[in-house]
């Protein structure tokens, strides 16, 4: 991947809805221009998307403090190789990929597999909106309003068998609309894969949307895998598959350079990429770097997943 260097300016902390609420309340009927700047435009930028508004969608109790990135960067602004390298591709080069119908297959060790209907996959679950950071290895960063339903409850309808220890995610193979398919910057389809416990964390979700709306193409509709406290490229585009094992993945990244891609990926200042550091990062939109924070934030809340490994030998 591409090495982008970015700013810092203060770390922000995780807070309770009604702060949260209160924030957004108060950025609705602020006339401060300033303010206006900070989070009310990006919304305003959204519903001038064309993207269709998703109903019913829930506020998440846990939330953060960040000024969220505009509707505009987080859809322009992309890694998506299946449409291109460029970070602009993703955005031209995926208007007219077709996401209906779509099919999940479910397989491997579940006593329910089956080939689940995007509909039939979410309906179930009550959409949640879900403000993460999103990390990526290059080093910028982005805070995007998902919205999506907790994979642990799509896992547990399938119903894991005793020997599933891991999760491998597949995104669709299909060069014909793919156009960076036709090219071999990866083995395709990319893979990603989690163990059970971190895709069974309340923080990983399944999104289908971002700011309210249709997860527009470029960030991989029409369902895509989001896990905050690892880098970006975890969170997988476009699933097709979600294949329970008793084995360790391989994901396309470590296939393509296990030196410098590890399986856990987890977001960490402490161990930088064989070619560059990963101690601070550029917040898309502002210009000094900010430091980068464990697990991406959220180490009150995962670090107790990796107690006792040694997160320089498992990266
Ligand atoms: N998924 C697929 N199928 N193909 C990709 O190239 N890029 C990854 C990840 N998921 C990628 C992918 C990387 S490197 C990042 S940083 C995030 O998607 C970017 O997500 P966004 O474009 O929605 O911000």
């Amino acid at each position: 991947m591409v090495i982008r260097r970015a700013p810092d300016l203060r770390s922000s902390e995780i807070t309770d809805e009604k702060l949260y609420l209160r924030r957004r309340e108060f950025m609705k009927t602020a006339a401060v221009p300033a303010v206006a700047a900070w989070a009310g435009l990006a919304p305003a930028l959204a519903l001038a998307s064309g993207q269709d508004a998703l109903p019913n969608v829930r506020k998440s109790v846990v939330t953060l403090d960040d000024a969220l990135t505009p509707w505009a960067d987080v859809t322009t602004y992309n890694n998506f190789y299946e449409f291109g390298t460029d970070k602009s591709d993703p955005a031209r080069n995926a208007k007219h990929f077709r996401t209906k119908p779509w099919t999940v297959r479910i397989d491997g060790l579940v006593n329910k597999p089956g080939d689940y209907h995007f509909e039939d996959l979410v309906a179930p679950h009550a959409l949640e909106e879900r403000v993460y950071r999103l990390r990526c290895v290059e080093a910028w960063s982005m805070v995007i309003p998902w919205v999506g339903i907790p994979l642990k409850d799509v896992l547990k309808r399938v119903e894991p068998q005793g020997g599933a220890k891991f999760v491998e995610f597949t995104t669709l193979h299909d060069p014909k609309q793919m156009p960076g398919q036709r090219i071999g910057v990866l083995d395709w389809p990319y893979v990603e894969g989690l163990r059970l416990d971190e895709a069974l964390h309340p923080l990983s979700i399944l999104a289908v949307g971002l700011y309210g709306k249709v997860l527009p193409n470029q960030n991989g509709a029409p369902i895509r895998l989001v896990v905050p406290w690892k880098y970006g490229f975890k969170s997988i585009k476009s699933i097709v598959g979600i294949r329970l094992a008793a084995k360790q993945p391989v994901s396309s990244w470590q296939a393509s350079a296990p030196q410098e891609y590890g399986f856990y990926s987890n977001v960490n200042p402490d161990v930088d990429h064989p070619r560059w550091s990963q101690a601070r990062e550029r917040r898309i939109g502002e210009f000094l770097k900010r430091k980068t924070l464990m697990f991406n934030g959220y180490a009150d809340q995962v670090a107790g997943l990796y107690a006792g490994m040694d997160l320089k030998k498992f990266y």
